[in-house]
Parts: structure tokens; C-alpha cells; sequence
């Protein structure tokens, strides 16, 4: 499996690349408002893109669409987003790409339609999951509980040995594993929503308090 993690530009944005050696087809996730780099990929490695996958429908992760939204390219995102996606994702569907298995996760919360994308060990968790943080949950199409059921109940049943990619690059490394965030990311340590509640809202002195950058 080829997997790259690529600069989308935007608010320290992630794209990402997931190819198959045999069939040289790929699947692009989360193209941003900056595709220079995600393109010049599928390029370099001779790709030919089969899904352009969106982790959820905020525009950072979803303006460079139409740059790989051509002829036979299938866009796949959650069924209610509203991307008008052509491929409309369950919790547990399964995309193939060639050789490699895509399998979704719905983890709504930090957006209504958000879910996570799981390849080969491979977890791009978008802005449900941040290494050493998580994304906000009081804006529009929001919901903090649904947000402490995905974290809680979806993503972390997953096994330690999980990596996890998120959507932007605001932790201290550009990538982790569950096993990692499961006892270094403080919102994934609460013992009950209340607490996780509280952090949200007191996280700023929490930084402080911790010694957080
Ligand atoms: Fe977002």
C-alpha cells in the first residue's frame, strides 16, 4: 500500500493519499484548499484516482474537491453530507480501492457527518480525533455527547496498535496511535462525560495548568 500524509495548506490542513501497487489506483481523502502537493503525488507515482473521500464537510476538507472530481473519480462521504456525495458511506462499509481495503467509521460529533477512515492500520480520524487534542464541538452541526460516544465507544475499541492521522497537524508529532492518545490525550482520559464536558470548557486554562504549547 502506498500512504502518504500531504501539506492541504488551510489551517495546517492534512490530505492524504492511499494508492494500491497492483492496480496503481488511489484514493484521495480530504483535499484542501492548497492540492499542489496532493497532486503532484498522484502524479510522481503514476496514480489514477478512483474516490475522493471527505472525512467530514467542513470546507478545509472538502475545497479541493473539484480538482479530482472528474470522468469516472467517485466522491464518497457520509450519506447526508452535504457534498452530494455519489458514493453515500455507512458506518462499516468497506470501499475498495484495488488490493486495499477502506473501511468507514461513523463518528459524528465535531460535525454531523463526520466519520473516520480505516486502511491497513491506518486511522485518518479528520477533526473527531487530533494527536493530544480533539476538534471543537460547539458550532453549528455540532454535538458534544455524539462527540464522547465516537471517541469513547467507536475509536477507542480500536487496538493500540492503530496509527492515527488526523485532519490537522496541531499535536506535538504529525501522527500518533490509539495506543498513545489513549493515555497521552487528556479528553480521552475522562471517566465520564461531565468531566469530559468540563475539559472542553476549561481547556485553555487546562493548556496552561499542563504546560501545553
Ligand atoms: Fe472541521
Amino acid at each position: 500500500m502506498i500512504f502518504e500524509q500531504i501539506d492541504a495548506g488551510g489551517d495546517r490542513n492534512f490530505s492524504y493519499l492511499i494508492g494500491d501497487e497492483e492496480s496503481h489506483l488511489c484514493a484521495v481523502v480530504d483535499p484542501g484548499y492548497d492540492t499542489s502537493k496532493l497532486e503532484a503525488r498522484v502524479k510522481d507515482l503514476g496514480l489514477t484516482v478512483a474516490y475522493i473521500l471527505n472525512t467530514h464537510t467542513h470546507n478545509d476538507h472538502t475545497a479541493g474537491n473539484g480538482v479530482f472530481h472528474t470522468g469516472a473519480v467517485k466522491l464518497a462521504a457520509y450519506k447526508d453530507a452535504r457534498v452530494h456525495p455519489d458514493v453515500h458511506l455507512n458506518h462499516g462499509d468497506v470501499i475498495q480501492v484495488g488490493t486495499q481495503r477502506i473501511e468507514i467509521l461513523f463518528t459524528p460529533g465535531h460535525y454531523v457527518d463526520a466519520i473516520c477512515i480505516l486502511v491497513n492500520g491506518k486511522l485518518m480520524t479528520g477533526d473527531t480525533l487530533f494527536v493530544g487534542c480533539i476538534g471543537g464541538s460547539f458550532a453549528q452541526g455540532a454535538n458534544t455527547e455524539n462527540q464522547f460516544h465516537s471517541l469513547y465507544d467507536v475509536i477507542m475499541k480500536l487496538d493500540d496498535s492503530v496509527e492515527v492521522y488526523p485532519g490537522h497537524d496541531y499535536g506535538p508529532t504529525p501522527s500518533s496511535t490509539i495506543g498513545h492518545e489513549r493515555v497521552h490525550n487528556p479528553f480521552l482520559t475522562r471517566s465520564n462525560f461531565q468531566e469530559f464536558v468540563w475539559l472542553k470548557e476549561h481547556w485553555d486554562e487546562y493548556k496552561v495548568e499542563h504546560g501545553i504549547p
